[in-house]
C-alpha cells in the first residue's frame, strides 16, 4: 500500500497588536471600503522588532510541540521557509532548535524564495518521508515572516506578520498530500524584491499581481494534466477544478484568492474538450462566478483578513483557517493550495483532509492565540513601525512565547515567557 505523507498538525503565533483596517483607511485619507471591499481586509498585525521571524518562528514550533505531544527525538528535519531572515548567513532554523534545546541529530536549515520558501520547505520534507529516507522520523517545518512595505506606500495595507509551524509525518491527520501531482511554474521576473540592507520590500504591484496569474496557469495545468493522468480528476460535466471541494491561494490581500479563483476556472473553461464555443468574454465572465468562490474559497480566508500577508505563512493561514471551520465537514475530501512566490514560483498540489482534522484543530487553541491581542491606534502603530531593527520594545514575552531582548556583539539574545 502507498504510504500516507503529509501534515499532521500545526500551530500558529502572531505579534500581539494589530490594527483596524478602517482606522489605517481613514489616517491616510483613503475610502476604508477600498482595504475593505478593495482588498478584502479586515485588520492588521504588528510586528515589534522583538517580535522578529526567529521570536514568532520559536513560538509557533513551541505551540506545536507542546500542544501535540509531540517527541522531540521523532523530529529529523527543521525547515524554516522566510524571506525575512535574521542573518545572511546563520538560518532562522538553527536559532528555533537551540531555544527549544531540540536535539542535534537532525538536519536543520532555511529555505527562501520570497513567498513560495515554505512550500519548498514542505515539499523538501514530504519528498524525504515519502521516498523512505526519512526512516519514520518526521519533520518540522514553519514559515515566518515580516511583511513590510512601510508607512504611507500602496503596499501599506497588505502589510502583516506571523507564523505557521506544521509537522509533516505519515500520519497526515490534517492532509495527505498527494505527492508527485505538484505542477509548478517558474519565471525569472521583477515583481517584488528586497534588495541586501533594504527593510522595506520593493514592489511593483499591479505586475506582481499579473505574475501571480500568469505563474497559477501554468502551475495548475501542470498539476491537472498529472492529476487527469491519475483519474483524480476528469473532463466531464463538471470542471476539473471544480472537483476539488475547496482550493487554497497564497493570500497577499483576500480580495487577491478572488482573482486567482478567476484564473483558475478560465484555465479549465479555455481548456476543456469539446466545450461549446463561446468568446473569450463570455469565459471571462463565467470564470468570475460568485457562487463557485463562495463555495470552494471563501471560507478559508478567516485568519487572513484578520492578520494580513504573512509571505510563506499566507496559504497555511488559509489552511488552518480552513480546517479550524469546517475540518470535520471535509474529511475525507480533497483540496487544491496554490503557492507563489514572487520572483517567482508557482507551485498547485493538492491532499486529503484527514479524519481527524476537527480535533488537531482543536489542540491548535487558533481561537485563543487571536484573542490574545490587543488593538492599537495608528499612532501607535506608527512608533512601532519607526523602532530602530535592533531595538525591540521591553514586553515581557506571554508564558510560552519568545521575543527578541537584545543585540550584543552581533548576537541576538531571545526571552521565553515564564509559565503561568
Ligand atoms: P493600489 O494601486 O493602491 O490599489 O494597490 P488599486 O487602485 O489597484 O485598488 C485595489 C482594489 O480596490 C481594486 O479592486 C479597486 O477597484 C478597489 P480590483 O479592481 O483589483 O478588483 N477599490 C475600491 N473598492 C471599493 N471602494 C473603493 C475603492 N477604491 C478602489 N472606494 C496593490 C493595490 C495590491 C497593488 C498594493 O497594495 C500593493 O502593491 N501591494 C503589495 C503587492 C502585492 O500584494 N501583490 C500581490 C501579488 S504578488 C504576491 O502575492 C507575492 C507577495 O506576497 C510577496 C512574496 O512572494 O514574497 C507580495
Amino acid at each position: 500500500m502507498k504510504k500516507l505523507v503529509g501534515i499532521e498538525a500545526l500551530a500558529i503565533a502572531v505579534p500581539r497588536r494589530y490594527v483596524d483596517i478602517e482606522d489605517l483607511a481613514r489616517a491616510r485619507g483613503v475610502d476604508p471600503a477600498k482595504y475593505t471591499s478593495g482588498l478584502g481586509a479586515r485588520e492588521m498585525a504588528v510586528a515589534d522588532p522583538g517580535e522578529d521571524s526567529v521570536a514568532l518562528a520559536a513560538t509557533a514550533t513551541a505551540q506545536l510541540l507542546r500542544s501535540n505531544n509531540v517527541d522531540p527525538s521523532r523530529i529529523g528535519m527543521l525547515v524554516v521557509g522566510t524571506e525575512t531572515g535574521v542573518d545572511h548567513s546563520k538560518p532562522v532554523a538553527s536559532h528555533v532548535q537551540g531555544l527549544l534545546k531540540l536535539p542535534r541529530a537532525m538536519r536543520v536549515f532555511d529555505t527562501q524564495h520570497a513567498c513560495y520558501g515554505g512550500t519548498a520547505g514542505i515539499m523538501a520534507a514530504t519528498e524525504w518521508i515519502a521516498s523512505g529516507a526519512a526512516a519514520g522520523r518526521s519533520a518540522v517545518v514553519v514559515c515566518s515572516d515580516i511583511a513590510r512595505y512601510g508607512l504611507n506606500t500602496a503596499g501599506e495595507p497588505t502589510q502583516g506578520a506571523g507564523s505557521v509551524a506544521l509537522l509533516i509525518s505519515e500520519q497526515p491527520d490534517l492532509l495527505a498530500i498527494d505527492v508527485g501531482l505538484n505542477g509548478s511554474c517558474s519565471m525569472d521576473v521583477y515583481d517584488f524584491w528586497r534588495p541586501l540592507g533594504r527593510r522595506e520590500a520593493v514592489v511593483d504591484g499591479h505586475y506582481s499581481i499579473q505574475c501571480y496569474l500568469d505563474a497559477l496557469s501554468g502551475a495548475y495545468r501542470g498539476w491537472r494534466e498529472r492529476a487527469l493522468a491519475h483519474e483524480v480528476v476528469r473532463w466531464g460535466p463538471s470542471l476539473p477544478g471544480d472537483q476539488l471541494s475547496r482550493i487554497l491561494y497564497h493570500v497577499p490581500f483576500c480580495k487577491m484568492a478572488r482573482k486567482a479563483h478567476t484564473q483558475l476556472r478560465l484555465c479549465d473553461l479555455e481548456d476543456a474538450p469539446n466545450a461549446p464555443a463561446s468568446t473569450a468574454e463570455a469565459r471571462e465572465e463565467q470564470a468570475k462566478s460568485a457562487a463557485s468562490y463562495e463555495a470552494q474559497v471563501a471560507s478559508s480566508l478567516g485568519l487572513n483578513a484578520r492578520i494580513g500577508n504573512v509571505y510563506t505563512a499566507s496559504l497555511y493561514l488559509a489552511l488552518a483557517g480552513l480546517l479550524q471551520g469546517e475540518g470535520e465537514k471535509l474529511a475525507g475530501q480533497r483540496i487544491g493550495l496554490m503557492s507563489y512566490g514572487s520572483g517567482c514560483a508557482a507551485e498547485f498540489f493538492s491532499g486529503v483532509v484527514g479524519e481527524k482534522a476537527a480535533k488537531r484543530m482543536a489542540q491548535a487553541g487558533i481561537e485563543s492565540v487571536m484573542a490574545g491581542r490587543e488593538r492599537v491606534s495608528i499612532a501607535e502603530y506608527e512608533r512601532i513601525m519607526n523602532l530602530p531593527y535592533e531595538a525591540p520594545d521591553q514586553i515581557a514575552p506571554a508564558p510560552g512565547a519568545f521575543r527578541l531582548a537584545e543585540i550584543k556583539d552581533h548576537k541576538r539574545r531571545y526571552v521565553e515567557g515564564a509559565a503561568s
